[in-house]
């Protein structure tokens, strides 16, 4: 068995695999099928200041390689998190990383506060969320706006501090450098990426929210790219996701400079992909006789 274990800002993972934000609830249904303990991280599903319940339906369309969403951040707001799911997410025996959104910075630094409060180990920040005050704008796609919001939560929370890139920018490694800047300890990359789809025959888009964001294996592609360039650019560990659905797929985001990896909307299709992704790095670490998977990181030899 290979070494397995990685460690994020002081924190200790037992294994580098943990599923993204917004397709594993709080792990309740998943329970079912394998102890959490299994994984190395969880990331909760994104929570903001008050409850929300979300966009309007459709919300979900299926792609040739993955899917469109525009679920919105549905949630049961902050203090609801902290009293209901949070303690028994506590007991699971793996790190739990509560992702946190909002309209505003002080609407994300008053979240980041109340979990400042608790046991949760890591605060993961989503910065594709709309800027209210300055025109509905992503947090993520300006250095300016990402500096802010990043520079807030920071003041609010001594937590480790995960800042969550958008990819739906021109440069990533700016606003990479610029949540670094302003405090992130850690980035995770990537979210989704802004989409699309028309039904032909009522010439309406498919989702009722017009656009949506993109998962699956056909972001994948994206996601190593903007790892590597992040990776390249920053001093931070960086946490890497975006279409991830084999063991091998895990390891090349590693090989790119992930110290982690997410694996997102996969356990749709498949509840044990982390648990089976897990396995799968196992066998590829020992068929190539490497001792421990924190070998890998960043090892790309780029031409
Ligand atoms: C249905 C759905 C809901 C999501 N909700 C959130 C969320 O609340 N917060 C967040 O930061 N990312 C959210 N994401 C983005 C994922 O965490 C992940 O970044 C993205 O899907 C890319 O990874 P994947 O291709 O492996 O799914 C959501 C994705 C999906 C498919």
């Amino acid at each position: 068995m290979a070494d397995l274990s990685v460690n994020i800002c002081g924190i200790d993972f037992k294994n580098p695999i943990i599923p993204a934000s917004g397709v594993f609830g709080y792990g309740r249904e998943y329970e079912e099928f394998y102890s959490l303990s299994e994984l190395g991280g969880i990331a909760t599903k994104g929570t903001t200041r008050t409850k929300r319940t979300g966009n309007s339906a459709p919300r979900i369309a299926e792609t040739p390689a993955g899917m469109l969403n525009s679920v919105g951040l549905q949630n049961p707001g902050i203090d609801y998190f902290i009293q209901h799911e949070l303690p028994n997410l506590m007991t699971k025996n793996t790190v739990i990383l509560a992702n946190i959104a909002g309209s505003t910075p002080e609407e994300c630094a008053e979240v980041a506060r109340k979990l400042d409060a608790t046991d949760v180990h890591m605060i993961e920040l989503n910065i594709s969320c709309p800027n209210v005050k300055q025109g509905g704008a992503a947090f993520g796609t300006s250095c300016q706006m990402a500096e802010q919001v990043t520079a807030a939560v920071r003041k609010a929370a001594k937590k480790p501090l995960i800042v969550k890139l958008s990819p739906n920018v021109t440069s990533i490694t700016e606003i990479a450098k610029s949540v670094e800047a302003a405090g992130a300890d850690a980035v995770s990359l990537i979210n989704t990426l802004l989409g699309m789809r028309i039904d032909i025959h009522t010439r309406r888009p498919v989702l009722r929210n017009n656009v949506g964001g993109l998962s699956g294996a056909g972001i994948f592609p994206v996601a190593v790219r903007m790892v590597w360039q992040t990776a390249n650019a920053v001093n931070i560990p960086v946490i890497g996701m975006g279409g991830v659905t084999s063991g091998e797929d895990a390891i090349e985001l590693m090989m790119a400079g992930a110290s982690a990896v997410q694996v997102g909307m996969a356990v749709f299709t498949d509840p044990y992909a982390p648990v089976k992704i897990i396995r799968q790095m196992n066998d590829f670490l020992d068929e190539n006789k490497i001792s421990s998977v924190r070998e890998i990181i960043g090892t790309v030899q780029p031409w």
